[in-house]
Parts: structure tokens; C-alpha cells; sequence
């Protein structure tokens, strides 16, 4: 844990939750309300169709939201997407761009997840860069070099605040997490990268781990340096899992 920089604990619930599902939200803040949570900000990116729901059910709350992709533009012939600014609109202070699930599924390459990231910017809301390398790449011995490179790529000259979610795709609701050992050699070498990029910028840049962030092994993690959050899917749809993972910052 690096003092200098607020921890962030940002669950992304992907496609997963109808409008039954915003209890878990109501259930979260009640918790939080009554818990020093100075150590920690909390975030919760739901589907876009729960999103205004929750934004304003938590106007008050401890809990900021997020969304899960944007489209590049600010509006226009798109059907089915949604732009940054829309998001903001909704209530969303964050975007997660290059979900390794979206560079799957929809081909997003680092030159359309920058595009994102600079849309992000436009729009006033804080990118959350998700970068890692494949089981292959790791059995290769490329993880450092693909991350670093993907890093690279994705992120514009220009940077106003941003957040780096290291996601090694194998550990990704696997239920398998890299060494601490080599969760801390990546988190290291992206802070490096970072710094020497944007010198004061990169120093203070959150950079979260996620891939199976658990309530039993969040804790190891989230004590290493360069680990300033994470970026937790499967144990953020309930809040008895995620406030375990909060409390772990504390
Ligand atoms: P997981 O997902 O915690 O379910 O592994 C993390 C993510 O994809 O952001």
C-alpha cells in the first residue's frame, strides 16, 4: 500500500444484475455509512440500464459509479453504443475502457481503447485502463513485454487523471491469481513505465490488480507498493463479498 495515493476498490458487475440487483447497492451504502472509509474510495459499475438508477438511489453515498465501455464519439449514428458523455450524464464519474473481455469480444485494439481513454477525457471522467497479458503470453515468458507495450499504446501523450487496471486475462473469473511475487514485478514495472512517461503524473497514477480478487486473498495484494485498488468482477455482485475487499484497505 502506497500512502500517497487513495486505494480504489471498483467492482465491475459486466452483464450481470437486473433492477433486484440495486439492493446489493442499498445494502453496500448502509455498510459503508458506518464505516471509516477515508482509506478507500469505492465504485461500482453496473450495466448502463442500472446505472441512472443507482447514481441517483446513492446521491449522497460513499459510492461512485462507473461505466463499462464508451464509444469514442460524443454522439451520433452508433445504434447500441453509448458515449462518454452520456455516461456522465447518467451519473458516472469513471469509464472502464479495454476490458480484455471487449478486446476479445469486440476486436477493440490499443489505438481504439486510446480513442476511449481521450473520450473519457472529453467528457470530464476518469478512464480505468485495463491492460494484461494472455496464459500464453505469460507461458512464453512475454507478460512484461505485452503489458508494457499495450500500456504504451493505449494511453494518449496527453493525460489528464487517470487509473491502470493490470487484468491478467487467465485470472479473469478463473478463479486462479498470479504469485504475489509476480503481481508485484508488473505492478513495479508499470510504475516505472508510468513515471517515466508522465514523470509526476505516473507517480500518483492508481494502478489496480484484478483477476480474481477475493475477500481471502485481496489483502496480500492490495499491501504490496504499486497495487493501489483493485478491479474486482464476480466478488463485487454481492456487497457481504465486496466489503470484505474494502475492508482489506483499511
Ligand atoms: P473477476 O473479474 O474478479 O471475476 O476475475 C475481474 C474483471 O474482469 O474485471
Amino acid at each position: 500500500m502506497n500512502e500517497a495515493i487513495t486505494p480504489l476498490i471498483i467492482g465491475n458487475w459486466k452483464m450481470n444484475g437486473k433492477i433486484k440487483q440495486l439492493g446489493e447497492i442499498v445494502e453496500l451504502d448502509i455498510i459503508l455509512n458506518d464505516m471509516n472509509t477515508d482509506k478507500c474510495h469505492v465504485v461500482i459499475c453496473p450495466p448502463t440500464t442500472l446505472l441512472i438508477s443507482a447514481a441517483q438511489l446513492n446521491e449522497n453515498s460513499k459510492i461512485a459509479f462507473g461505466g463499462q465501455d464508451c464509444h469514442v464519439e460524443q454522439s451520433g449514428a452508433h445504434t447500441g453504443d453509448i458515449s462518454a458523455e452520456m455516461l456522465k450524464d447518467a451519473g458516472a464519474q469513471y469509464v472502464i475502457v479495454g476490458h480484455s473481455e471487449r478486446r476479445a469480444d469486440c476486436g477493440e485494439s490499443d489505438e481504439i481503447v486510446q480513442g476511449k481513454v481521450e473520450a473519457a477525457f472529453r467528457a470530464d471522467i476518469t478512464p480505468i485502463i485495463c491492460i494484461g497479458e494472455s496464459e500464453n503470453e505469460r507461458k512464453q515468458g512475454r507478460a512484461l513485454e505485452v503489458v508494457l507495450e499495450q500500456l504504451d499504446k493505449s494511453i494518449p501523450t496527453d493525460i489528464k487523471d487517470i487509473i491502470v487496471a493490470y487484468e491478467p486475462v487467465w485470472a479473469i473469473g478463473t478463479g486462479l491469481v498470479p504469485s504475489i511475487n509476480d503481481i508485484n514485478e508488473m505492478h513495479n514495472a508499470i510504475r516505472v513505465a508510468l513515471i517515466k512517461r508522465f514523470g509526476v503524473n505516473g507517480e500518483k497514477t492508481p494502478i489496480l490488480y484484478g483477476g480474481s480478487m477475493k475477500p481471502n486473498n485481496a489483502k496480500e495484494m492490495l499491501e504490496l507498493n504499486n497495487v493501489n485498488g483493485g478491479l474486482v468482477g464476480g466478488a463485487s455482485l454481492k456487497a457481504s463479498d465486496f466489503i470484505q475487499i474494502i475492508e482489506a484497505c483499511q
